[in-house]
């Protein structure tokens, strides 16, 4: 049941596609890559990571200004456990685009070698070498693995009680090559930063003890980050339903540009992986239910006083991973339903993909306990932000006002349950 990509494949969205790969041209083709710049806030699940912190683009380990409210005053609260989502780094286009972009290419080719005059930009396209190679076809990048180790850095400064040496380190990946080299070079970038850390330390301590290990376990876990492939329903209600795309399809006969492309694009995801049907979201039941297992298991050891089991977790998925859970938990939810005639009157949407999940997208679930109190405190990030919980606006959240938020959700999700095709009705009479 696994791969089944594209079946609805957009037609129309050639040209996103194309100044999209322009964007992964790191040739010579300097203007292009100029042009892809200003494109890149409107690619959807496309765009990088530095359209949401520009000051990453000069400085990939920069914090960025603080925040207010983050994280919570040290002097009472100690952080027990991060359990971090983290969507793959940027990766070259997958087999289907690539070959969308060989015939676009091919025929800009063609059309320059006849007769009359080409206009400009047909003519730079002309000259642009299809450089990419099957053997790349949905692997993570170089820029990848970059976006991976910086965020292993940032991450390492922004929670150093947690994530420090000799704290043991729960891995968990896609079985998908991009998601492992992502978790690979994530773990490379911590190593370095706890390398540095260390040696920043041993100036002030020289009898600081030998190399700084990491202890760690690693996990293949695609029921996990890769759920939408198991769940039958799903499956078979949305992404093999031809017509359950039906608002994306509509508008993809529409006219306009740029933002146009990129609403296109928040559609699919919308409806896909999102809002559109309650199945996109409810298939991701056992990973929130899993993140909360672990805070659970956390609070409760920190209470009997025992070492906390799990104080780092590290997961590695996909856009597709990310959203569902977003959904599931009611961030990004419009008050009216994304749709293809009401374009117009969703400007100013939450559903906007390529702030959700740009590559390296990541959502922190990070738990504190507070004292004197003994109070548990949990605080939400995505990329590195805080996010306004649902039911209070607040930016920290008890535990305890959180579960029980999320008490219909953690008591009666069932993935099985809720992925299970209805069984064939039995014929009466
Ligand atoms: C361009 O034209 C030449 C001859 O005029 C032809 O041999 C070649 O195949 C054409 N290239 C494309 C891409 O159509
Ligand atoms: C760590 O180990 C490596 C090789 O095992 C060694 O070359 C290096 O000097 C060690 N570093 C420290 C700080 O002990
Ligand atoms: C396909 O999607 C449409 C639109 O949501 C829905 O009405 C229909 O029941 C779905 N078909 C199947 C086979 O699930």
């Amino acid at each position: 049941m696994l791969h089944r990509r594209g079946r609805h494949g957009p037609a129309r969205a050639g040209a996103l596609l194309l100044s999209l790969l322009l964007a992964l041209a790191q040739g010579p083709a300097e203007g292009e890559a100029e042009a892809a710049e200003q494109l890149s806030p409107y690619f959807g699940t496309k765009s990088r990571y530095e359209e949401l912190h520009p000051h990453l683009l000069e400085d990939p380990l920069s914090l960025g200004p603080p925040q207010p409210g983050f994280p919570l005053p040290p002097a009472s609260c100690t952080p027990l456990q991060l359990s971090a989502l983290v969507r793959h780094g940027t990766r070259y286009p997958t087999r289907e685009q690539r070959e969308k972009l060989g015939r676009l290419h091919a025929l800009v080719l063609g059309r320059n070698n006849g007769t009359g005059s080409p206009c400009a930009a047909a003519e730079r396209l002309s000259r642009w070498a299809m450089w990419l190679q099957p053997d790349m076809d949905g692997q993570l990048a170089s820029r990848g693995r970059r976006d991976m180790k910086a965020l292993a850095g940032r991450l390492a400064a922004r929670f150093p009680g947690l994530l420090a040496p000799q704290r043991r380190l729960a891995f968990v990946s896609s079985s998908k090559p991009r998601c492992l080299d992502s978790a690979h070079a994530f773990r490379e970038g911590l190593r370095e930063a706890l390398l540095q850390h260390h040696r920043g330390q041993q100036q002030q301590r020289p009898t600081a003890e030998g190399n700084e290990t990491m202890i760690e376990t690693f996990e293949i876990n695609d029921r996990l980050m890769r759920f939408f492939d198991y769940c039958k329903k799903f499956i078979k209600d949305v992404e093999d339903n031809s017509t359950a795309m039906h608002e994306v399809n509509a508008f993809k006969k529409g006219p306009e540009m740029k933002k146009v492309l990129e609403y296109l694009n928040d559609l699919k995801q919308y409806w896909k992986r999102a809002y559109g049907y309650p199945i996109d979201s409810r298939s991701s039941c056992s990973l929130f239910q899993s993140i909360f297992k672990h805070l659970d298991q956390a609070v409760m050891e920190s209470k009997s006083s025992k070492p906390i089991s799990s104080p780092v977790i590290l997961q590695f998925g996909h856009a597709e991973t990310l959203q569902p859970l977003l959904a599931l938990m009611g961030y990004f939810k419009d008050a009216e339903p994304l749709k293809a005639h009401n374009y117009h009157r969703q400007m100013d949407r939450k559903y906007r993909s390529g702030r959700i999940v740009p590559y390296a997208a990541n959502l922190l679930f990070l738990l504190y306990r507070c004292d004197p109190e003994k109070d548990y405190k949990i605080q939400i990030l995505l990329n590195e932000r805080l996010l306004q919980f649902p039911h209070s606006g607040d930016t920290v959240s008890s535990y305890t006002s959180l579960e029980n938020h999320y008490k219909d959700l953690l008591q009666n999700c069932n993935f099985d349950e809720v992925c299970a095709m209805p069984k064939n009705p039995s014929r009466t009479g």
